[in-house]
């Protein structure tokens, strides 16, 4: 049995029946909530901030995910974790020095993540790797929901596996975009054990049972 954590993104749940939303998929034992930080110029779409990301904090418990697609994270880091973020991870393209950011994120006592765009290859970490907490591997490019799922992606989770397998294995290995019931055996085959899914599980109709199947399909490759 593979442990891996079913990450819903927020990012296609209805704002408007938000609480119900995450109710649902925390009640199916959704191990993470994933919230995608975006500022309308590191990706071609915004959401939102420290905030509401610390309003929906008195909504759960769980592990709060956060994923900043925005340039000059070095700026924000401290804000999102005042507002409760448990895992901060910024890009990689985003910052002249990621190093410095992830001691950082570790000094403010969360996980430090650092996410790779489709373009960016794993061996970029290779000098980095002791100092992750978690690595994310995009599966399409970053800004929206709902997108197809680069198939090269798994060639990228495996290299990272074995990157993390070696030198730290402790590193959660991510991944996010266009994942859903048809593929979530091969990225769960490859490495990865934790999932992102916005659209396959908000998309759904019944965002909690699709978090139950999704659950028992990772745990059963
Ligand atoms: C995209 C975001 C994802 C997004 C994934 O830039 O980082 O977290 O919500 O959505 P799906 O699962 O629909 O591809
Ligand atoms: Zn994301």
């Amino acid at each position: 049995m593979t442990q891996v954590a079913i990450a819903p993104s927020l990012l296609s749940a209805d704002f408007s029946r938000i609480a119900e939303q995450i109710a649902e998929v925390d009640e199916a034992g959704a191990e993470y909530l994933h919230l995608d930080v975006m500022d309308g110029r590191f990706v071609p779409n915004i959401t939102w901030g420290p905030k509401i990301i610390g309003d929906l904090r008195h909504l759960s418990a769980k592990t709060f995910d956060c994923h900043l697609m925005i340039v000059e994270p070095e700026r924000y880091v401290g804000d999102f974790r005042k507002a409760g973020a448990d895992i901060i991870t910024f890009h990689y393209e985003a910052t002249p020095h990621a190093q410095r950011l992830l001691t950082h994120i570790r000094s403010l006592g969360a996980k430090a993540g650092i996410s790779l765009c489709p373009q960016t290859p794993v061996a970029m970490l290779q000098d980095i790797i002791d100092d992750c907490d978690l690595v994310l591997i995009m599966s399409v490019n970053p800004g929206f929901g709902g997108q197809k799922f680069i198939p090269r992606s798994l060639e990228k989770l495996r290299e990272a596996r074995a990157l993390i397998d070696a030198r730290n294995p402790s590193c959660i290995l991510e991944v996010d975009g266009g994942v859903g019931e048809e593929n979530l055996r091969d990225v769960v085959e490859a490495g990865a054990r934790a999932i992102v899914m916005g659209s396959s599980i908000f998309g759904s109709g019944s965002p909690g049972e699709t978090t139950r199947r999704m659950r028992s399909l990772a745990a059963g490759v």
